[in-house]
């Protein structure tokens, strides 16, 4: 099971994604190491979101290979994907809003193992143990009977946080996590993901450079489906292409 330590988590080598004719993501090759994070930025409609999907499996490269561990993922079924350990937070949430927190987090915990069903009573106890756990670290134990439907915008989008990170996957994809959140929320999303780093690996996409800075992790362009840079937000920064079409209309 344990790969050389040459072979990245996970690689995308050279996947298109073509929708009838366009590419939403076009040649893109990227590496992510285990317990790192890596921070994509680009435009509206630069493949972000297209690229986590090719990454889980909700849509299948046209051409070209995802590989976890070293193993072609590319075309197998997003439950199996997710089995292997990769989870993902979508853009829109998608908490259980007349379930309580600690009911939303004991289900994301219980989810897809084996031992809930095979072992009943003891896997339920740990699922239980687990939520409680990913309660503090998301910063909601005052919110733990509320039903999530009553939380406020950010705590929602902490909530789905929690969710993603009580499944206990080793890569986590966090699409947008700050949309809608006002500046001190985004500060506490961004110490929040920081704080699972290393356990965890963190794909973050985000749009707001504020945020990014905060984040710190390797940043990777996206432009037009292809990956137009990659480096330290210093060094995006300092790229003149980059400010030329993105960074200057960046909010
Ligand atoms: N299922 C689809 N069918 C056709 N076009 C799509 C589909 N999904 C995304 N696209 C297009 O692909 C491009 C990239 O979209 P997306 O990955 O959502 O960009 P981003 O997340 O960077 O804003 C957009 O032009 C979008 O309209
Ligand atoms: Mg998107």
């Amino acid at each position: 099971m344990n790969a050389p330590s040459s072979t990245p988590m996970l690689e995308m080598r050279n996947v298109i994604v073509d929708f009838d004719g366009f590419k939403a993501t076009n040649d893109l090759s990227l590496t992510i190491e285990s317990g790192s994070m890596t921070v994509v930025i680009g435009p509206n409609g630069a493949g972000k979101s297209t690229m986590c999907d090719a990454i889980i499996g909700r849509v299948r490269p046209t051409s070209g290979k995802v590989l976890f561990h070293g193993r072609e993922v590319q075309g197998m079924a997003e439950d199996k994907i997710v089995g292997l350990g990769i989870c993902r937070k979508f853009q829109t949430p998608g908490v259980l809003v007349a379930l309580s927190v600690i009911e939303n987090l004991t289900i994301a915990a219980a989810k897809d193992k084996r031992w809930w069903t095979k072992f009943g009573r003891k896997g339920e106890d740990e699922a239980k143990a687990k939520a409680e756990d990913v309660l503090a670290q998301v910063g909601l134990e005052g919110r733990r009977d509320t039903p999530a439907g009553d939380l406020s915008h950010g705590e929602k989008q902490w909530l789905e946080i929690g969710m993603v990170v009580a499944t206990d996957a080793e890569l986590l994809l966090l699409d947008e996590p700050t949309a809608g959140m006002g500046a001190a929320e985004s500060t506490a999303t961004a110490d929040l993901i920081k704080s699972l780093l290393g356990k965890h690996a963190v794909l973050v996409i985000d749009h707001d450079i504020d945020f990014v800075a905060q984040l710190g992790g390797h940043v990777i362009v996206l432009h037009q489906g292809k990956l137009l840079r990659e480096g330290t937000l210093a060094d995006i920064r300092a790229d003149e292409e980059v400010a030329a079409i993105y960074l200057g209309r960046a909010k």
